[in-house]
């Protein structure tokens, strides 16, 4: 099977396995959505099953529910747990201030909600989801379906006022309809390419009727742990402002070794 993986795909492995492993037993914990936090949603399972790690997750999307559950650990809804300890989930972008771009799965609202009500929030990435300046994958906006033409109009009214460099907003499509979010939702893809201020753009998206949430994560994110191909990965902390490597792989540890065949 590890053949089967890009090195992209390792690296996500690599940066989710660590960050599961980070999980203390009793632990509230958040699971994002998306191939990286699938990753380190089985990671847990796994976890779960040889350990006996005993953690309430709430999931940020029905596919990650299934999947957690399929892989029997126990799923909450946030409302039951209110706060949570710990949430970790992947990113389409992130900068050198760890603010995010995310929805690319199209998940970022209950995403927010949960990584918002948790003491910490770990991104997982491989190292090509990091970037200067936000904007060059396209930023993902919810909307309710009434009247989102006319929501998109004032959306690229607001952006014309904006330090970007795009304006074209897509509806995203599955297949030949429109895209539907778990909460009954569509979404409006911005290609800004370059995002100037994303604090500023953020605050204003939210602002326009119509919007529900924006895939921009100012100041939510405390650490990313960043995977590489060759299996090292790197943990940097935005509190402390510190950076580590993870010295296994010069260790001469297969990380892959789980994977084989
Ligand atoms: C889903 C997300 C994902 O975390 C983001 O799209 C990254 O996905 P992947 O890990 O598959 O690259 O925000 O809404």
């Amino acid at each position: 099977m590890t053949g089967d993986l890009s090195p992209m795909d390792k690296a996500k492995y690599a940066a989710a396995r660590q960050a599961a492993d980070m999980v203390q037993d009793g632990m509230r914990v958040g699971l994002g959505t998306g191939s990286t936090a699938a990753w380190m949603v089985r990671r847990l399972g796994e976890r779960v099953q040889e350990e006996g790690l005993r953690i309430k997750a709430v999931p940020t999307s029905t596919r990650t529910a299934q999947l957690a559950r399929e892989l029997g650990i126990e799923v909450v809804s946030l409302d039951q747990v209110g706060w949570l300890d710990l949430t970790i989930d992947g990113a389409d972008e992130f900068d050198g201030d760890l603010n995010l771009i995310k929805g690319g799965g199209g998940a970022h609202l209950q995403e927010k909600i949960v990584a918002t009500a948790s003491d910490q929030m770990i991104v997982i990435a491989d190292a090509g989801k990091e970037v200067e300046t936000l904007g060059a994958f396209p930023l993902p906006v919810e909307v309710i379906p009434f009247g989102w033409q006319t929501t998109r109009t004032l959306i690229q009214e607001a952006l014309d006022t904006m330090d970007v460099l795009g304006t074209s907003a897509a509806l995203r499509m599955n297949g030949k309809a429109p895209f539907v979010t778990d909460e009954g939702n569509h979404i409006l893809d911005l290609h800004l390419q370059r995002i100037g201020n994303a604090r500023q753009l953020a605050l204003v998206l939210n602002q326009v009727p119509g919007v529900v949430e924006n895939g921009l994560f100012i100041d939510i994110c405390d650490k990313v742990v960043i995977g590489h191909g060759d299996g090292r990965v790197e943990l940097r902390d935005i509190n402390d402002g510190t950076i580590e490597l993870d010295q296994s792989v010069e260790a001469g540890e297969n990380l892959f070794s789980d994977l084989a065949d």
